[in-house]
């Protein structure tokens, strides 16, 4: 591993700190992002920036100089990427984040750089550099030209809101500063970025090594007229985008210390706030009028986007942590469907059916991904219908939420038409969302009333209704056992029903095959379907391979406690395999079926079980038995918990 001992980050984030620094406070400041792809020379061209702004001390560059000697690949030349990959290298480590932050300066100008990983796998990094970010380099290595992945960092770009992009032509020394080179790939992005909406695509030849037209002006490109990076960095105007949007506020919670003073926290998302404006809480509706702009410096008069005050209002009006005070004049959107663009960083792939957890700069939400219109070819720009969107891949998807959240377009602002999805199972963050506009489908829809409520119907039918959900392998037992629980049960005077994996594929589920996404639509379906069931006061027996932990969870998440019992059904594989009583798993181990669960497409087994049946060596009976007694433990303590309430 290279260059342990020269700690890259403090040697950086020490040297000056734009935001603190009080003689560079009236600078603008620029936020940008390089991206690139593994070896066209981002480090290198960090590495150069922060040099040539003479920003690295004498006696560090002297060490940097020893260091590239030893272990750098440029011979006597200081090898600049050395200075940037000490922290790749602990990144590698997990000891540092993902995305470095790096801090510089200019005269005329202050930098902030998103440093991101360009590996393939990294789109995420690349997206949380870019959120921020007002401008990317996007880096070619003069050599290769436009890649595949020059493309998505490019429509990512766009898709996060970039408008301002630098095309930096790298290693331009390798190809002997060919002019003509140099105009073929610009052509080759300008064709390419048209579709994306950039305000200025700015090509510059360089070569991050030997610095030519990095800081310098370059005597070995008489031909190109254009700045050089650094000029352009200190120059190019990105403010038109960022002109006076309406205010938003996330509440980010309440600051109540006394009975006299009740105040919302928060950072100033977009817009301006003055003490007398009118603001109105974006979910209930409710105005008030700004009455103090409170800060650990003292009451201010206005408060700009990306400060952090305390607002006090001349009303008493209920504001929660996650709602937002908004300009009356123009309010955010408040819905539970809406239209995005999403992109996928996860190795699972997203899969429309399956339940995330969606989390805006406010707010956090169940939400279902209920359709994904189309995928978008990274390289082409054009839609292809899709099933499912695998990593690093972008779509467009329609997204419904179990409750409302307030939010803008993403193209009004960045801010407040963000979001990213979580896995349920995994917490990791497994994509990010730019809000296209909201969906009104769901507008006129409402809760209809009913009279007889579902306490009611189970009372009639004289006993509590159950979702009795068996999971396992095909083969495992699961309609034997099912079959004779019902069998029991309406003996005894039940009112039940068997929603079976094969039946039901016959009739509701005719459309559906056994590949990841479809399974994830099976399941949701049927869950919806037994909660009607269980909602009408039925017993119903759910028998379905159901491989997947998340749409477990999902139908559990659907019942009442007490209602729901997860049943695995865990019969080994080798076994089923043994008995396969509908003769599938030899069809499968010969290739002629494909997706077999448990043969190539994976059963997850349930973690923690309501009921675990192991059936090696038991009869049916045995294992019926003990659902039985799970009842029966199970209306006992209904019935005590009724008798308590009553009392
Ligand atoms: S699930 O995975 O989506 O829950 P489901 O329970 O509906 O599956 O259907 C499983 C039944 O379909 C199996 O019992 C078997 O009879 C049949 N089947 C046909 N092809 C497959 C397959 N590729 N994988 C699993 N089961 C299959």
């Amino acid at each position: 591993m290279k260059m342990r001992h020269l700690k890259a980050d403090a040697l950086v984030g020490t040297v000056i700190d734009p935001l603190d620094a009080a003689d560079q406070t009236r600078k603008s400041l620029l936020r940008f992002l390089t991206c690139g792809s593994v070896d066209d020379g981002k480090s290198t061209l960090i590495g150069r920036l922060l040099s040539d702004t003479r920003q690295i001390f004498e006696d560090q560059l002297a060490a940097l100089e020893r260091d590239s000697r030893r272990h750098g690949t440029t011979g006597e030349e200081v090898d600049f990427a050395l200075l940037v990959d000490g922290l790749e290298a602990e990144r590698e480590q997990g000891i540092t984040i993902d995305v470095a932050y790096r801090f510089f300066a200019t005269p005329r100008r202050k930098f902030i750089v998103a440093d991101t990983p360009g590996h393939e796998q990294y789109t995420r990094n690349m997206a949380t550099g870019a959120s921020t970010s007002d401008l990317a380099i996007v880096l070619i290595d003069a050599r290769q030209g436009v890649l595949r992945q020059t493309r998505r960092h490019s429509i990512i770009a766009s898709l996060l809101g970039i408008r301002h992009i630098v095309l930096a032509i790298n290693k331009i020394d390798l190809v002997g500063f060919d002019a003509g080179v140099y105009g073929r790939i610009a052509e080759d992005y300008s064709a390419f970025a048209r579709g994306l909406g950039f305000a200025s695509v700015t090509p510059i030849p360089i070569s991050a090594r030997y610095g030519d037209n990095v800081s310098q002006r370059s005597d070995n490109t008489p031909w190109y007229s254009g700045p050089t990076l650094l000029e352009h960095l200190e120059t190019v105007d990105v403010d038109g985008a960022s002109a006076e949007r309406p205010f938003r506020f996330p509440v980010q919670y309440v600051n109540r210390p006394n009975l006299d003073f009740r105040g919302f926290a928060g950072t100033v998302a977009s817009g301006s706030i003055a003490a007398g404006d009118e603001v109105v809480v974006a979910k209930s509706g409710q105005k008030s009028r700004v009455r103090r702009i409170v800060t650990a410096g003292g009451d201010l008069r206005r408060a700009v986007e990306g400060q952090a005050v305390t607002l006090l209002l001349e009303d008493e009006v209920e504001v929660s942590r996650g709602n937002l005070l908004a300009a009356p004049s123009a309010r955010p959107d408040v819905a539970d469907q809406f239209a995005a663009t999403v992109v996928w960083f996860d190795e699972q792939a997203m899969l429309p059916g399956r339940s995330y957890i969606l989390r805006t700069a406010t707010d956090q939400a169940s939400a279902t991904v209920t359709e994904l219109k189309h995928r978008l070819d990274v390289n082409s720009l054009e839609h292809q219908p899709a099933r499912s969107l695998a990593m690093n891949e972008v779509g467009e998807v329609k997204i419904a939420l179990q409750a409302p959240i307030t939010f803008d377009s993403f193209s009004a602002n960045r801010a407040t038409g963000a979001f990213i999805l979580i896995d349920r199972i995994t917490n990791a963050t497994a994509g990010a969302g730019m809000i296209l506009h909201p969906l009104r489908r769901a507008d006129n829809i409402h809760w209809q009333s009913l009279d007889v409520t579902r306490k009611s119907r189970a009372a009639a039918k004289n006993q509590q209704p159950a979702a009795l959900w068996l999971t396992g392998l095909s083969g495992s037992g699961k309609s034997t056992v099912a079959n004779l629980l019902e069998k029991k049960l309406h003996a005894a005077g039940r009112h039940t029903y068997i929603l079976d994996g094969d039946n039901v594929r016959h009739g509701l589920n005719r459309d559906l095959g056994f590949t990841e996404a479809d399974r994830v639509e099976n399941i949701r379906r049927v869950a919806e379907v037994a909660k009607l069931m269980v909602d009408a006061g039925l017993m119903v027996i759910v028998s379905f391979i159901s491989p997947f932990r998340a749409e477990r969870d999902m139908a559990r998440r659907l019942f009442e406690d007490g209602e729901f019992a997860e049943i695995f059904v865990d019969t080994p594989i080798e076994e089923c395999t043994r008995r396969d009583s509908k003769g599938l798993y030899a069809k499968a181990l010969a290739g002629e079926i494909k997706n077999f669960t448990g043969i190539d497409s994976p059963y997850e087994a349930p973690e923690r079980p309501e009921i675990h049946l192991k059936t090696v060596g038991r009869a049916p009976e045995d294992l019926v038995e003990e659902i039985e007694r799970w009842l029966d433990r199970r209306d006992q303590a209904g019935q005590q918990f009724d008798d308590g309430a009553g009392i």
